[in-house]
Formats: structure tokens, sequence, C-alpha cells
């Protein structure tokens, strides 16, 4: 008999789902955006040749490693160095210079996924002479991705890309000064991690953690629904001093938040923010 796997999952079927997972593991994806997390489900169960979603429910809470595995799915970890190159250009143009303005800058970068984003604003924050009074705090919900993104060691065949990435932002160095190649891999500049602490945070559930000049969100908030996109809008808030800098990714923004006019554009296009109230 060949028994092949559903093609949808209802809201209710998935909302029962993600409220089981929540009571088991703690991880609440209650308040991802729906349309994504189906899909994910979806793709999941047809790799792990789940046919049904009682499978699936049976595979996640009684198995962890499968959940692992689940979780790693769920949590797109797409990432680049120096990804959408006019947003940091926008970042050198026009952010660098307030932040110079302060003795010590902090900045976060939320959902830092394997750590292409942290190592480009370091770079970013050297050209400019600003790195060694700044401390950037990288965080994700995913240790391994976290893992991943301490070690600073990135595929060579991506460097091309990253350099080509790299001058359009506005980078006028030579792209490999700031790696060494080994076999096929680049392993970057030690120097770059003195100033960046990795931790996890889950933007879900956890507070607060000091005061930023500049916090970086990108390509996260599209995966949340409207309440939580707003919740972790007003998290961000809160931890953004006054005249704060916030940059969302492309698909992101502020409107339909609660905070939207605390916040003016200083670039719309790029989603780059200023805190202004
Ligand atoms: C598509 S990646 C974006 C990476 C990077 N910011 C960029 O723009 O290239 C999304 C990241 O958000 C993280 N993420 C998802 N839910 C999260 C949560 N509740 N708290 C913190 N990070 C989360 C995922 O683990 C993943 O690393």
């Amino acid at each position: 008999m060949v028994v092949r796997t559903v093609e949808t999952i209802s809201s209710d079927e998935l909302s029962r789902l993600l409220q089981e997972i929540r009571e088991t593991y703690g991880y609440d994806f209650t308040q991802y955006a729906e349309a994504s997390i189906k899909r994910r489900s979806l793709y999941f169960m047809n790799t792990h040749k789940l046919h049904t979603v009682q499978q699936l429910r049976e595979a996640l809470l009684n198995d962890e490693a499968v959940f692992e595995d689940f979780v790693r799915n769920v949590l797109v970890t797409v990432t680049e160095m120096f990804r959408d190159p006019l947003f940091y250009l926008c970042l050198r143009s026009r952010v660098m210079r307030r932040l110079a303005t302060y003795p010590f800058i902090k900045v976060w970068v939320a959902g830092c996924a394997t750590g292409e984003e942290v190592y480009s604003i370091a770079i970013l924050l050297k050209e400019e002479g600003l790195l060694n009074r700044s401390i950037i705090y990288a965080t994700d919900i995913n240790q391994h991705s976290l893992h991943q993104a301490k070690e600073g060691i990135f595929p060579m065949d991506l460097m091309k890309a990253y350099t080509v990435n790299y001058q359009k932002s506005g980078g006028q160095k030579d792209f490999s000064s700031y790696y060494v190649a080994q076999h096929n891999a680049a392993l970057f500049d030690r120097s770059l991690r003195n100033n960046i602490v990795f931790a996890p945070h889950n933007l879900a559930s956890d507070q607060s953690f000091n005061e930023f000049q500049l916090i970086l969100c990108r390509n996260v908030l599209i995966y949340f629904n409207q309440s939580l996109q707003n919740k972790v809008v007003n998290l961000f808030y809160d931890s953004l001093c006054m005249f704060g800098v916030l940059g969302l990714g492309n698909k992101e923004s502020l409107l339909f938040t609660e905070k939207a006019n605390h916040f003016e554009a200083i670039d719309a296009k790029q989603k780059v923010f200023l805190k202004t109230s």
C-alpha cells in the first residue's frame, strides 16, 4: 500500500501541535507566521517519511532528536556577509558618524544565525575606527548556529560573492585581508571576535538585557505573526537608547506595530530607523 504524506495541515491541528511542543520542550512557536511554519512542517514530514499529522506529532513528542531536527528545519538560518549591501552602505554613510559620538557603543545583532552578519558589522565598525570601543552582542535561539557563529569559519567558495557584497557596501579594503584561507574554509580574523559576545536569547520569551545604540534584527520578524512582531518591536524600543538606531530586513516593517510613531526612518527603503520619542 502506498501511503502519501498529507498535503495540508489545518490551523487547528497546527495550533494543537505547537502547544504540545511548548508544554513538552518549552519551545514556543505558537506565534510564528502560520503559513511559514505549515510549509516547514510539511517539508519536514516529506523528508522524514511521516505521512499523517498524527505520525508527525508522535515523532516530535516522543523523540527529542527528531524534535531537534524539526527545530533546525523551522528556524531558517539562511544568511550572508554584507547581505543587502545597500543596507550596509546606509550604515556606513548615515549611522556610523552618529555612533561615533558615543564614548562606548553597544550593538545587538538579534537572530544572528551563523554569524555572517555579525562579522560584517564588526568589519564596518573596525573600518570606521570604532570597533575597539564597541561591544557587539550576537544572539539567537539556535545554539547550534551560535556555535558556528563563534567559530567564525565560513566556506571558501562563498568568499567571491561576499567580496562583491563588501565592495557594493562601500568597502575599500582587500576583503581577503579579513580572513586566512585554510583548505576550503575562510578563517576570519580572530581580533574581530574580541568585542563580540555570543549568547542564546529567545526573542519570543526573553527580556531586554542592556541598552543599545544600534540593534540589527534582519530577516527574523518575517517568521513571526503580527502579535509577536509587535512584542519584539516593543522589546527593541525598550532596549534602544534615545536616538538609537534599529535596522530591519528589507521585507520587514514597523507599520502596524504600537511603536511605529516613536521611530523615524533614516532610510525607509533600507529599513533603518531612529528612535525619536
Ligand atoms: C533567516 S535567519 C536571519 C539571519 C540574519 N539576521 C540575516 O539577516 O542574514 C533567521 C534567524 O532567526 C532566528 N530566530 C528564529 N526565531 C527566533 C527567536 N524566537 N529568537 C531568536 N532568534 C530566532 C533563527 O534561529 C535564525 O537564525
